[in-house]
């Protein structure tokens, strides 16, 4: 046989398969997103989430310490406040659950790095990410209570801030802000290439924050945008967002390609609520392998471009690196 090129010749050896890998993969790329919760002694399973829990400030402790045996040293935040009201005031109050998650963690923990999820869904009662004229989510006004919101969460030890609202204009507002109160080295990394997706469905279970009436989709993306992805990026980037990120992350390699190729700051990918209960529940069903899969969903998403991981199975994929299942 004439066969001069043999693909398969470096695909004969384990280590030949590593030598030749084109996806590197680092555990210093993974943020883990959390809930914390008021009250205390709570540690409460996400029924949609399976291994996914919401804690009290006084048992996030353990899921910190877990998290830095792994090796994952970054954490997003998401507070669930039990008070609710029209203009999300949880979301930006001194004291609210967030702020104070962050100053317990940065004291418990001060190694690990920090970054506040900013919107205010989770702390209105009508569930939208702004606030409301009528039965529209007015943009401008939404704006100063963003930017109340990032300045608190980074008075209170957020080492980074992440706006998930899709308000025209925040990152500007929110980078103003920091600036004219001394925080002009907090870098802020936007969810620029948000969609209106229906994999946030446990997401909204875990914090509560379905929207009372209607859905995003004045303010977060059409799904069957390609080109409207690299103008919220690069209008973000404008407007000073230091890192920009792609949301959900399964469905959507092709945009954190190209938001890759056509933007110079790294490219965050959020691997949602829902690809992870769609893995759990296959697994559980016995349909899947579930280690299998999560590496081959990070290795997608760190192929397509990704240089930040975000995922609920960060813990597990941090193990996977660590015995050479992937990276
Ligand atoms: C807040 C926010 C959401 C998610 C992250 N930040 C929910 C939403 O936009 O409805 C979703 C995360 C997930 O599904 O894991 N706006």
């Amino acid at each position: 046989m004439e066969l001069i090129k043999r693909p398969r010749r470096l695909r004969g050896t384990e280590h030949l398969r590593r030598m030749v890998r084109e996806t590197r993969m680092d555990k210093s790329s993974l943020v883990y997103p959390m809930f914390v919760t008021e009250g205390s002694c709570i540690k409460e399973e996400i029924p949609s989430m399976p291994g996914q829990y919401r804690y009290s400030l006084d048992r996030m402790e353990e899921e910190l310490a877990r998290l830095c045996e792994v090796g994952v040293s970054s954490v997003m935040i998401f507070g669930i406040p039990v008070q609710k009201d029209e203009v999300g005031s949880g979301a930006y109050a001194q004291d609210g659950i967030v702020q104070r998650a962050f100053r317990k963690a940065k004291e418990l923990f001060p190694q690990i790095y920090l970054i506040g999820d900013v919107c205010l869904c989770e702390y209105t009662s009508h569930g939208h990410c702004g606030v409301l004229c009528g039965q529209e989510v007015d943009n401008d006004k939404t704006l100063e209570l963003l930017a109340k919101t990032a300045l608190s969460q980074v008075q209170a030890g957020a080492d980074m801030v992440a706006p998930s609202d899709m308000m025209d204009g925040r990152i500007l507002a929110i980078r103003k802000t920091l600036d004219e109160h001394g925080f002009e080295h907090v870098p802020i990394m936007s969810y620029a290439v948000k969609f209106a997706s229906a994999f946030y469905g446990p997401f909204r279970d875990a914090a509560g924050s379905a929207p009372a009436f209607g859905d995003r989709k004045s303010y977060q993306m059409d799904y069957h945008n390609r080109r409207e992805a690299w103008k919220e990026a690069a209008l973000d980037v404008e407007e000073g967002a230091d890192i920009v990120m792609v949301k959900p992350a399964m469905a959507y390699g092709d945009l954190i390609r190209e938001v890759k190729d056509r933007t110079n700051v790294p490219v965050a990918a959020y691997s949602v609520s829902g690809e992870y209960a769609m893995v759990k529940a296959a697994a559980q069903a016995g349909f899947i392998d579930e280690t299998s899969v999560i590496c081959e969903m990070a290795a997608g998403a760190y192929r397509a471009g990704t240089d930040i991981y975000i995922t609920y199975f960060a813990k597990e994929l941090a193990k996977c690196m660590d015995e050479g299942r992937i990276g």
